[in-house]
């Protein structure tokens, strides 16, 4: 047995992971492209006037269905697998699509594109996206966009996928946003791209700012002011296509960081990581918990802040992490879960109950796969509870699935390195579709060896 084992039994595969074989990080690694910016890039392009270029583009199953999903609306989009890839944008007259457009598993492709489409008078759409995506709530974006003259159709009350879009011209609107979603922020940005006036949203607390800062640099003028967390769009916006670089992704450097911080011996460079600081919350709740990660080589790349990460082993301790904390940090919050176990002391997570309407349902999954490795983890409506283990937190192989889920899967990849014995991870292909290199990653990464 190796460090590392893919079994394949299409159309899944299982990851069988013997914590034995498993030794420090070193040496130095890099991370994919950054999924928000990659999407954003390819959708940005593709309504642009003239040529977009990207180079980094995430090569993951999500921005394949942008992609995929643009390219039946008329832009035209380069090789994904090229080093820079172009998109040649439709100047913003998206072609009515032959067929159902499939947003796979990306609820960033679904909800954005909702934004760009109810904006397209005359035009038909439908829409649909994998077991996953159709049954995540809709309703956040179709609501909105129906009080600015939307007219959408779907499941459960228009609330689901599979939706109908009979685009229209759509009204200026101020929308006070319930929750803090980059996603339902974006959209609502994009459609204001073609309205004769202001669409503002405004939010509980700043979630991620990519879209604002591709847009402006995409040339629409736009106004934001982070004290209330408002942003307005001054539409009409004419896109002219640019040139974007896409950082590494900090939500797939976060694997890592939680890896190295908890594994006896590591002492890791991630390069060319992604710090937007409505990104870096991860970075915050992992020096909350004591570890030890400083930032080299800052720097600024097409209007987005880069760094390399060093990450060195350290005595974890547990602490609450919630609030305004959680929009910056909330896709990892499942690896900061297993950061948990390996802390002294009670880590309680709490106002992230959006995690449970991402591609699973990431509190109940996260508690019961790692109280099947051992841990003591409490679900709460809105969070966890992680009773720390301490830097040798006895953890125990299990039988765990990813529930499709790609986080979940890499999340648990790194608990099983540091548990005794043999862990199996079921689905575990669902890591492709944010990391499709994540277990040869996994296998090399410094001094791990298999
Ligand atoms: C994303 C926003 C977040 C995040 C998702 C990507 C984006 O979702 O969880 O993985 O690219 O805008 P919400 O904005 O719905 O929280």
């Amino acid at each position: 047995m190796t460090f590392l084992q893919l079994i394949d039994q299409a159309p899944h595969q299982t990851l069988v992971i013997d914590s034995s074989e498993s030794g420090p990080l070193t040496g130095s690694i890099t991370v994919p492209g950054d999924k928000s910016i990659s999407h954003r890039a390819l959708m940005l392009g593709a309504i642009a006037q003239g040529t977009t270029r990207i180079q980094g583009l995430l090569l993951g199953e999500d921005p394949r269905s942008t992609a995929a999903c643009f390219s039946a609306m008329g832009a035209k989009v380069s090789d994904l697998a090229g080093e820079w890839v172009t998109v040649e944008g439709t100047g913003g007259e998206l072609k009515e699509p032959d067929n159902v457009l499939d947003a796979g598993n990306s609820g960033t492709t679904l909800r954005l594109m909702l934004g760009l489409l109810a904006a397209q008078p005359g035009k038909f759409f439908a829409v649909t996206g994998d077991d996953s995506l159709r049954s995540r709530p809709m309703k956040r974006v179709i609501a909105p966009l129906t009080d600015m003259g939307a007219k959408i159709a779907g499941k459960a009350g228009h609330t689901l996928a599979p939706l109908g879009i009979q685009g229209q011209q759509l009204r200026p609107y101020h929308y006070h946003s319930p929750i803090a979603s980059a996603q339902v922020k974006s959209c609502l940005l994009l459609a204001g791209l073609s309205i004769q006036g202001d669409t503002t949203v405004t939010e509980p607390s700043l979630s991620r700012d990519h879209s604002e800062r591709m847009l402006q640099a995409f040339g629409a003028r736009l106004s934001i002011d982070p004290a209330t967390a408002s942003v307005t769009l001054h539409g009409p916006a004419h896109l002219t296509g640019q040139t974007v670089i896409v950082p590494g992704d900090i939500s797939s450097a976060a694997f890592w960081l939680v890896a190295a911080a908890i594994t006896p011996g590591s002492n890791l460079l991630i390069k060319n990581v992604g710090v937007n600081p409505t990104r870096t919350g991860v970075l915050d709740a992992l020096a909350a918990m004591a570890a030890d990660i400083t930032r080299e080589n800052e720097r600024e790349v097409t209007g987005e802040p880069v760094a390399d990460l060093r990450v060195r082993h350290s005595a974890l301790k547990g602490c609450p992490l919630g609030g305004d904390l959680i929009p910056r940090l909330i896709d990892e919050v499942p690896i900061l879960a297993v950061a948990a176990l390996f802390a002294e002391g009670t880590t309680t997570i709490t106002d992230a109950a959006e995690l449970r309407v991402k591609e699973s349902d990431r509190l109940a999954v996260m508690a019961s796969a790692l109280t099947q490795l051992g841990a003591t983890v409490t679900e709460q409506p809105d969070g966890l509870e992680i009773t720390g283990m301490g830097a040798d937190a006895p953890l125990v192989g299990a039988d765990l699935d990813s529930y499709t889920d790609h986080r979940i899967a890499m999340s648990l990849a790194i608990a099983a390195t540091r548990a005794t014995g043999k862990t199996r991870i079921h689905r575990a292909e669902a890591a492709a579709v944010s990391y499709p290199d994540f277990v040869k990653t996994l296998s090399t990464a410094g001094r791990w060896v298999g």
